[in-house]
């Protein structure tokens, strides 16, 4: 028999996923592996969900957004949600996943994932399963990768939206205010912002208030420019500190669903300077379509990384890109949390000397 890897993604799709898979697997059949693929994130360990990639399954994958295998960012095996009597309750079902495993004679997975999906795989290896990650997400919110991939993409599309915005703002002289998602992180906003020709950018680690917004606006009227662009990301509190929540899906990793602080912008600034204002809420648009380049590259890279280390039995490392190089950090050394925007970032210091108010001053 040949030897076996297993390889899934978890967490929100990101563009780039599929590029990962089809370089990981082409690594990994050209050592002499066979690649089974889970389908539907960890959901697939525990229902032996899976198909076997060969050459042909990952043809046509390096441009495709999303992900063949599907995904879920509600699936951990260890609180698996089963539905009884029309009740969904919380199963520990560790002991199917680790079946499938020995079933197929599986040495291991690559899981591809956000933060949730690291936890749940560190989680399972206490059951015995062996696994190298991969980081993924639009929000390049991870710490210990200089970048994820999927956030070019996303960047790219939230900057896109910008220009088009600027459109009508010119057009109407109006206010035109853009709300990308990042969780509790500011990165798309940030960069889309810079790359966008934004006026104002409200983050999540930079607190803000109204006065300043409108001030920077009004003096951009009164030098003749009478539209403006915002850009504020999802997870920005509101002027009292508080998270604008859309809704929360209890069986999720983090329930949490952010959305709404746009309107909440939008609404406060046509008060405060009388200027016509609309919002436009990006949503998942940016999660989607095909990868960057530069998200290719990346994901390309890290997959194969992630495969040769799989193959030769390197186990419980995340594969990461530093200073341009492509490593692995084992499990015990991930730093935990959210990386967030320092707010004296060099990006930062560049937009306010550029005149972008981050509402702060
Ligand atoms: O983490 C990626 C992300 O797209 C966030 O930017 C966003 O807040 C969240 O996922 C949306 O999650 P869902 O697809 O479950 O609505």
């Amino acid at each position: 028999m040949r030897r076996r890897i297993g390889i899934l993604s978890a967490g929100g799709d990101c563009p780039g996923i599929n590029a990962v898979i089809r370089a990981a697997t082409k690594a990994a059949l050209r050592k002499g592996f066979e690649v089974y693929g889970f389908l539907g994130g960890y959901g697939g360990l525990v229902e032996k969900a899976y198909r076997v990639l060969d050459e042909a399954a990952i043809s046509g994958l390096l441009h495709r957004g999303g992900t063949v295998l599907g995904s879920n960012n509600r699936y951990n095996p260890m609180r698996y949600p089963v539905t009884i009597d029309g009740q969904t309750v919380f199963k520990d079902c560790t002991k199917e996943a680790m079946e499938t495993i020995e079933e197929l004679g599986i040495e291991g997975i690559i899981a591809i994932g956000g933060d949730g999906t690291l936890a749940v795989t560190k989680d399972m290896a206490a059951y015995g399963l062996k696994a190298v990650t991969v980081p993924k997400t639009i929000d390049n919110d991870l710490h210990d990768t200089d970048q994820t991939f999927g956030f070019d993409t996303a960047v790219q599309t939230a900057t896109e939206a910008l220009d088009k915005l600027h459109t009508t703002a010119e057009s109407h002289h109006r206010v035109m205010v853009l709300e990308v998602m990042g969780r509790s992180a500011g990165w798309i906003a940030l960069m889309s912002g810079v790359a966008g020709g934004a006026d104002v950018i409200l983050i999540p680690e930079i607190p803000w208030n109204i006065d300043a917004v409108a001030r920077k606006i009004l003096d951009r009227k009164k030098n003749g420019k009478p539209f403006s662009i915002v850009v504020v990301a999802e997870g920005t509190p509101d002027p009292e500190g508080k998270l604008v929540i859309r809704k929360r899906i209890e069986e999720s990793h983090e329930p949490i669903r952010l959305g709404g602080i746009g309107q909440l912008v939008g609404d406060l600034i046509e008060e405060r300077t009388g200027i016509e204002t609309r919002v436009t809420v990006l949503g998942h648009i940016q999660r989607g379509g095909s990868p960057t380049p530069f998200d290719r590259v990346l994901a390309t890279r890290l997959g194969v990384e992630a495969a040769e280390r799989a193959t030769r039995g390197e186990w419980g490392v995340m594969v990461c890109l530093r200073k341009g190089e492509i490593e692995a950090i084992p499990f015990d050394q991930i730093t935990p949390g959210t990386k967030h925007v320092p707010p004296d970032h060099h990006l930062v210091l560049a937009a306010k000397a550029c005149g972008i108010s981050f509402g702060d001053e």
